[in-house]
């Protein structure tokens, strides 16, 4: 098959601007907002945050861009790019596999993902009640804790986010996913700057930055390294197929490596934004910052209770949440609806329908696990605890090994060099980083916090 003629039959994007917002879209979530800070708040924060940098820069940008070039080459659901390029490239079908664990990592990660934007759904009408006016630190986090305690509010809330997910990603590529993206992420992103002005109206943002960005490499563990590496993936959308996918609907033209730089840096600002907004308020209440995954919802409604126009602002940032979750739901979702599209012959409306009410069904264990089933653990953590470390630390940190060893090595340096079309400097230095860097890096935190080995 001439590559010229393969286009995907799910659509097209209608331009590079729209891939870049839309991977942007998948890219920022809870994950640069929600998540970002309370693992940084867990893991002692400077030295973790570095790690995550250096994670993004020296793995997930390339891994990013392998990703992209495979998707668009294949032009298919990540199962079947994998299995048609594994064929091409004269490789073992079984590379389909990589494309499953990417199936299954996205209905895992949305299980749980829905749940938690269920939570900012909520807070947007909390927000906009006005309930946090004037409200203490304590206050706030009694409205946390008694909402978390309550399954059946939990359960509606994350009912409505589920099927608003299946809406968009039901109607497809252009009218679906497109249009949900162009005006909400450079919203969100301004937003994010206006309450870093009021963090820094707190009389704590130095130390907001200096927990953020000062380097205390003793407080790192092996443990804390895998967390920040599998966060580089999760934060990036990496290793289970989402940013394939939509590469698969990239057209020809569009310079990978530009794109993935662009992405990549977009989403680390936000996170970084996010952690200069937070942490300042974590201080100046006395809080604590590894507090888990209520932090931003034990913090943020303080903010809101205090500032000028607190409750628009807050109403406002809570409704931006909720979009940035959506635009990322929508990514964990779309290979395995590709999936069912291209080998069941489903239309898209039953594949999301079937896909959804799975998903929807699953995250009911992760919303038991915040009251009734907290007392009951896997391997010592909490249901949703174990699904977010199982998913985010080892399926996707695997599944880009595996993509950067199949670009990197499976792969005819043509076809690669072809598909990616830059500058022969800038394509070797990807290439070393795929072949050598990205692998050994990630097994080397592996083994590491297997204890196999040991770089104390
Ligand atoms: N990148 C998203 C976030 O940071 O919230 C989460 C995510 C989306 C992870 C899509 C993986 C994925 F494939």
């Amino acid at each position: 098959m001439s590559e010229e003629i393969r286009t995907s039959i799910h659509g097209q994007w209608s331009s590079r601007m729209t891939f870049i917002l839309a991977a942007t879209g998948s890219a920022v979530g809870l994950g640069n907002i929600w998540k970002f800070p309370y693992i940084t708040g867990e893991n002692g924060g400077g030295a973790f945050v570095i790690v995550y940098l250096l994670c993004i820069a020296a793995i997930g940008i390339p891994i990013m861009m392998a990703e992209v070039m495979l998707g668009r080459r294949g032009r298919q659901s990540p199962i079947n790019t994998m299995a048609a390029l594994a064929a091409e490239e004269g490789r073992p079908a079984a590379w389909s596999l990589l494309g499953w664990l990417g199936v299954v990592a996205g209905f895992l990660i949305l299980s749980y993902y829905s749940v938690i934007a269920g939570w900012a759904l909520s807070y947007v009408f909390r927000a906009a009640s006005g309930m946090f006016e004037g409200a203490t630190a304590d206050g706030v986090n009694s409205i946390f804790s008694e909402f978390i305690s309550s399954p059946e509010s939990m359960l509606a809330w994350h009912t409505i986010f589920m099927v608003g997910t299946m809406i968009v990603v039901a109607r497809g590529v252009k009218n679906g996913l497109e249009r949900a993206v162009v005006y909400l992420m450079p919203s969100l992103f301004i937003l994010l700057i206006v309450l870093v002005f009021y963090a820094m109206s707190t009389g704590y943002f130095l130390e907001g930055l200096r927990f953020l960005f000062y380097t205390d490499f003793s407080k790192l563990t092996p443990h804390s390294v895998l967390i920040a590496m599998g966060h580089a993936f999760f934060t990036l959308s990496l290793g289970m197929g989402a940013i394939m996918v939509y590469g698969s609907y990239l057209p020809k033209d569009t310079s990978i490596a530009k794109a993935s730089i662009m992405i990549a840096v977009a989403d680390t600002l936000v996170a970084l934004l996010a952690g200069m907004v937070i942490f300042p308020i974590v201080f100046a209440n006395n809080l604590e910052p590894a507090a888990g995954p209520g932090l931003i919802f034990q913090t943020l409604p303080i903010a809101f209770g205090q500032m000028e126009a607190g409750v628009l602002i807050g109403t406002l940032f809570f409704v931006l949440l909720v979009f940035a979750a959506w635009s990322s739901s929508i990514s964990l979702i779309e290979p395995a609806v590709a999936w069912l599209v291209e080998n069941h012959g489903l239309s898209r409306v039953s594949a999301s329908v079937i896909l959804g009410a799975l998903t929807w069904f699953m995250g009911i264990g992760s919303m038991l696990s915040f009251n009734i089933w907290s007392d009951k653990t896997l391997f010592g953590m909490n249901f949703f605890n174990f699904l977010d470390f199982l998913t985010a630390n080892i399926m996707l940190p695997l599944g880009g090994l595996f993509i950067a060893i199949f670009a990197g090595w499976m792969m005819k340096t043509d076809s690669s060099r072809k598909e990616l079309n830059t500058h022969k400097k800038g394509y070797n230095f990807w290439l070393m980083l795929v072949r050598i860097v990205a692998p050994v890096a990630v097994m080397v935190v592996f083994l590491n916090v297997t204890g196999v080995i040991n770089l104390d």
